[in-house]
């Protein structure tokens, strides 16, 4: 190792800025300095802007706390949850999959990626399918909401796509499943006789890390034999 220092990438950079001007002269000018200006006027600039910002901070900050004020009244709401009416305290930016799991305790609903993209929070508003995690759940009061728990008949019989998606294995590790249900019930509700694409399209919005697929799309297939 005699003769060779060790790698220090610090070494690799410059006091040369990474973008630069070309002056009317042909010299580089560094971007950040300030041209033709003097140091007096350079601190005014910095002072004034410091002024704004902090007005502009003060005025956000009344009207945002004016609307909080505002907004407050209404944390009360009715919700209807499969078939039930619940009187809930939810906060304005609260979600529904928040709601539906750790107020009302329906923790079928599973929350994967929270944020638009797995389809495990899929419950049913007024028959259609959205994403729990990404809804407000004030904008979904004055609906009918279904989530897994209330797929089921009332005497505890399952659902015909449940039941096809036992027999084909779907499940793995399961944690996709109660949205890959809530999707399925939805689309055979509104096209009880779905094609393999149809069924396949209905299905796209809920991913399955363990790779499940087509059994899901086989236990679709069964359950439209059925209901
Ligand atoms: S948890 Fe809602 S889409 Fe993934
Ligand atoms: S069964 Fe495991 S994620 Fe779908």
């Amino acid at each position: 190792m005699d003769g060779i220092a060790p790698y220090d990438p610090t070494t690799q950079y410059t006091s040369e800025p990474a973008i630069k001007e070309i002056g009317p002269e042909g010299h580089d000018i560094p971007l950040w300095k300030p041209v033709n200006m003097s140091r007096r006027a350079f601190l005014r600039g910095v002072v004034c802007s410091g002024t704004v910002i902090a007005g502009s901070a003060f005025l956000f900050s009344t009207a945002t706390k004016a609307r909080a004020d505002e907004r407050a009244v209404e944390r009360m709401i009715r919700l209807t949850v499969n078939g039930r009416t619940h009187t809930v305290d939810v906060a304005p930016n609260e979600t529904l999959a928040h709601t539906i799991r750790y107020r009302l305790g329906l923790t079928g609903t599973k929350i994967g990626c929270n944020h638009t993209e797995c389809g495990a929070c899929t419950v049913m508003a007024e028959g259609t399918t959205i994403y729990s995690c990404s809804t407000l759940t004030h904008r979904v009061r004055d609906k009918e909401i279904t989530t897994v728990e209330g797929i089921a008949a009332p005497d505890g019989t399952l659902h015909p796509v449940q039941q096809a998606f036992i027999e084909e294995l779907a499940p793995q590790c399961g944690f996709c499943t109660p949205g890959q249900v809530v999707s399925a019930v939805a689309l055979l509700q509104k096209n009880p006789k779905p094609t393999v694409d149809e069924a396949r399209l209905a299905m796209s919005g809920n991913l399955c890390r363990c790779g499940a697929y087509d059994h899901y799309l086989r236990g679709v297939m069964k359950a439209a034999e059925r209901v």
